[in-house]
């Protein structure tokens, strides 16, 4: 039986699909679906100080800083149900993250690889620009490619779905900079130590989900051995 714990990385742009293609995957595999984006969300739903602190940052599309960043992934991933690992969409964001997830991964003697899913700007814009998120549980909808059942409504859990508030021309054009800035030297970061996985994030949500599930394969076998 093999315990150690297996960390998946999703870079990606904004709007490549990361935070669709996870969910589908935690649901696949057991792992947990860790979204720091979502965990921001949900501090500022709940007016914590975390949350109130991030707001700022991301209503501008820049990247919030470090130390509270790091803290909050480390505690996520101190869950029990991280035990095994988890399924890591937005984190790390830059090379002191990874620093970061590296260190708590070789404490726990787990492993890290990152899945890079690639799609042009142009399409990630579309995407992003459609997008609804439901705000009670956090799931994805598209106006013309993934609608709900009724305009609004999460089809899930009722709840009502709202356009994120970065999702502006303004802020998603901060958020593609950092994305190129600060997030892309991780493709270089994992490819140097032979952990990184390339797929293509075009096409329909469940062509790209089976491309993914192949690609991802040993790493969620990994963890049931
Ligand atoms: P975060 O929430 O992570 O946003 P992001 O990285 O900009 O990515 P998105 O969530 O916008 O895109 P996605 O790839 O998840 O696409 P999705 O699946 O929704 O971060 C937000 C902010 O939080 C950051 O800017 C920063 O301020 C802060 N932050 C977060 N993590 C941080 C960190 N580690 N350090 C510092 N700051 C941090 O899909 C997009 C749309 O496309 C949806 O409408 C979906 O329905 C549709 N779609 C998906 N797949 C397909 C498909 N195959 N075909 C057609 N449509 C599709
Ligand atoms: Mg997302």
């Amino acid at each position: 039986m093999d315990d150690h714990p297996s960390y998946l990385v999703f870079l990606g742009m904004p709007g490549a699909g990361k935070g669709t293609q996870v969910q589908r995957l935690a649901d696949a595999s057991g792992l947990p679906h860790v979204s720091t984006g979502d965990l921001f969300r949900r501090h500022l739903r709940e007016r914590t100080d975390l949350g109130l602190l991030a707001q700022s940052y991301m209503n501008q599309g820049a990247l919030v800083p470090d130390d509270v960043t790091i803290r909050m992934a480390q505690a996520r991933l101190d869950a029990p149900d991280s035990a095994r690992g988890a399924l890591l969409d937005g984190f790390p964001r830059n090379l002191a993250q990874a620093d970061a997830l590296a260190a708590l991964a070789a404490a726990r003697r787990g492993a890290v690889t990152a899945v890079c899913l690639e799609l042009d700007d142009t399409v990630c814009r579309e995407r992003i620009t459609g997008r609804r998120q439901c705000r009670a549980c956090s799931a994805i909808y598209h106006v013309r490619f993934n609608p709900p059942r009724v305009a609004g409504v999460c089809d899930q859990c009722a709840g009502a779905l709202y356009q994120r508030e970065d999702d502006t021309e303004a802020a998603l054009s901060v958020r593609i900079l950092a994305y190129y800035k600060e997030t892309a030297p991780l493709i270089g970061y994992f490819h140097a130590q032979r952990a990184l996985l390339a797929v293509s994030a075009d096409g329909a949500p469940d062509a790209v989900a089976e491309r993914l599930q192949e690609a991802c394969a040993p790493q969620l076998a990994l963890r049931r051995v």
